[in-house]
């Protein structure tokens, strides 16, 4: 078979790498990839957000299969364009990815459906969402209506910051389009925890969950990134908690879904915010997390391009797909970014000491923001490189990671010592 995975990070990396290892799997293209795509499969010069040469670059090329990675090109209706074409494509439709492009349609389905939630109000007048600002006690949070990549989410202390979110969203178009309509919402308190279910229309199976950082500094502190490191399982997850999120979460939304007359096929990742009370959402991503994907695929010993394929056909709760084999070791990535990131930073820096970093024991290493000049690999993005360990505990996965980390160098390298630390995950 041909694969084609759609995106360049870490997450479209841990995909090809998994994919790769499918005994049916000939040949991997990556558009666009990066370096570590490049040494298992070719690499192939088109945006993510090219529709039309993807489209192009399938059918010419007889691709059996594509993955799509990214939000942007969901929300674009790249599924619907495959589709369309009579391709094969894995990941949600243009109208069943607004669970992710619009928090203003998932929130009205979790309202309809009694979902578990923050308590929010949409506004797309800037006095009317002040006014509900008011009713809830600070923090509050804000939110862009559509993509805003992973920025479109500011929590506002007090009602000056309120006011002036609001003003820029609304009134300045600060995040375009995005943010002329906004969700307010009371500030939950708790830990977060990543699932990841692969829905196929009608029924799903759980991956593995995860814990995701998300803030750009020790501490949980700095602005938001697309995230810094995970490790897998989640510490925060128990049975009772799986059976409230089967009950009160997912029956519930393949019912909004439903009355709606939307068939969901993919990847649907609710991020969970879980407090005394139990598991709230916080938000639906229509795709694998990343870095999520850096720790849950290496766990995974089944193959996963069967799992995708049920998806595909309505068939996951069938006997081939009905049980995913895990590794029990626990995974640990810790994201290696370039300086300054997610604000400015420079790239072009040349990067040592990866193959070191490979020589350990149960260590992966996935590219994101790299490329190949010549024999040199070098930085190309903000998150660079996420090295991921497994380990026969947690800390153990942890140590390898780090002393994974501790071999490879880049000018301006940032990454945060404390991913997986217990002490304040909960
Ligand atoms: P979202 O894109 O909606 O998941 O928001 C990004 C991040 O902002 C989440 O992963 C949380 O860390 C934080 N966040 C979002 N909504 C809330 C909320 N209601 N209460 C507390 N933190 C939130
Ligand atoms: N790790 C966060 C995300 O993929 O959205």
């Amino acid at each position: 078979m041909k694969i084609l995975v759609i995106g360049g990070g870490g997450r479209e990396h841990a995909l090809a790498w998994k994919l790769k290892q499918s005994p049916r799997v000939e040949r991997i293209f990556c558009a666009p990839g990066n370096a570590g795509t490049a040494e298992i499969g070719e690499n192939v010069a088109i945006s993510a957000s090219d529709l039309p040469g993807l489209v192009r670059f399938a059918k010419e090329n007889r691709v059996d299969l594509t993955v799509v990675g990214p939000d942007d090109s969901l929300a674009a209706g790249i599924v619907d364009l495959f589709a369309a074409a009579d391709l094969r494509i894995f990941g949600p439709t243009k109208a069943a990815a607004r669970l992710e492009s619009s928090k203003i349609f998932a929130k009205e389905l979790m309202r309809e459906q009694g979902i578990p939630t923050a308590q929010a109000g949409t506004f797309e007048r800037s006095d009317d969402a002040l006014r509900f600002c008011d009713r809830l006690r600070f923090p509050v949070v804000i939110k862009a209506d559509g993509l805003a990549l992973g920025k479109g989410v500011i929590i506002a202390p007090d009602c000056a910051v309120a006011r002036s979110t609001i003003d820029e969203m609304i009134n300045q178009g600060r995040f375009g389009e995005a943010g002329r309509r906004v969700v307010v919402e009371e500030f939950l308190r708790g830990t977060e925890c990543s699932l990841h279910a692969l829905v196929d229309g009608a029924n799903y199976r759980l991956l593995q969950t995860a814990r995701d950082h998300k803030r750009a500094f020790e501490g949980d502190t700095g602005p938001n990134t697309g995230g810094m490191g995970a490790f897998s399982p989640a510490n925060n997850w128990n049975a009772e908690l799986e059976d409230q999120f089967h009950k009160k979460i997912m029956g519930p939304l393949l019912r909004g879904l439903h009355e709606k007359r939307i068939t969901f096929r993919g990847l649907l990742y609710p991020g969970l915010m879980i407090s005394a009370d139990g598991a709230r959402v916080l938000e639906f991503n229509c795709r694998f997390g990343d870095p999520e994907t850096q720790v849950i695929l290496p766990r995974m010993k089944s193959d996963l391009l069967p799992l995708l394929e049920a998806t595909i056909d309505g068939k996951i709760d069938s006997p081939k797909a009905s049980s995913i084999e895990w590794d029990r070791r626990p995974a640990v990535t810790v994201v290696l970014a370039s300086g300054g990131y997610p604000g400015k930073y420079e790239t072009g820096k040349s990067i040592s000491g990866l193959g070191k970093a490979a020589e350990l024991d149960g260590v992966q290493i996935f590219h994101a923001g790299t490329k190949r000049i010549n024999s040199e690999i070098v930085t190309s993005g903000g998150r660079v490189l996420a090295i991921t360990a497994l380990g026969s505990t947690l800390e153990a996965a942890r140590a390898r990671a780090y002393e994974a980390v501790s071999r490879i160098h880049f000018e301006n390298c940032h990454y945060r010592r404390d991913i997986a630390l217990s002490a304040g995950y909960g």
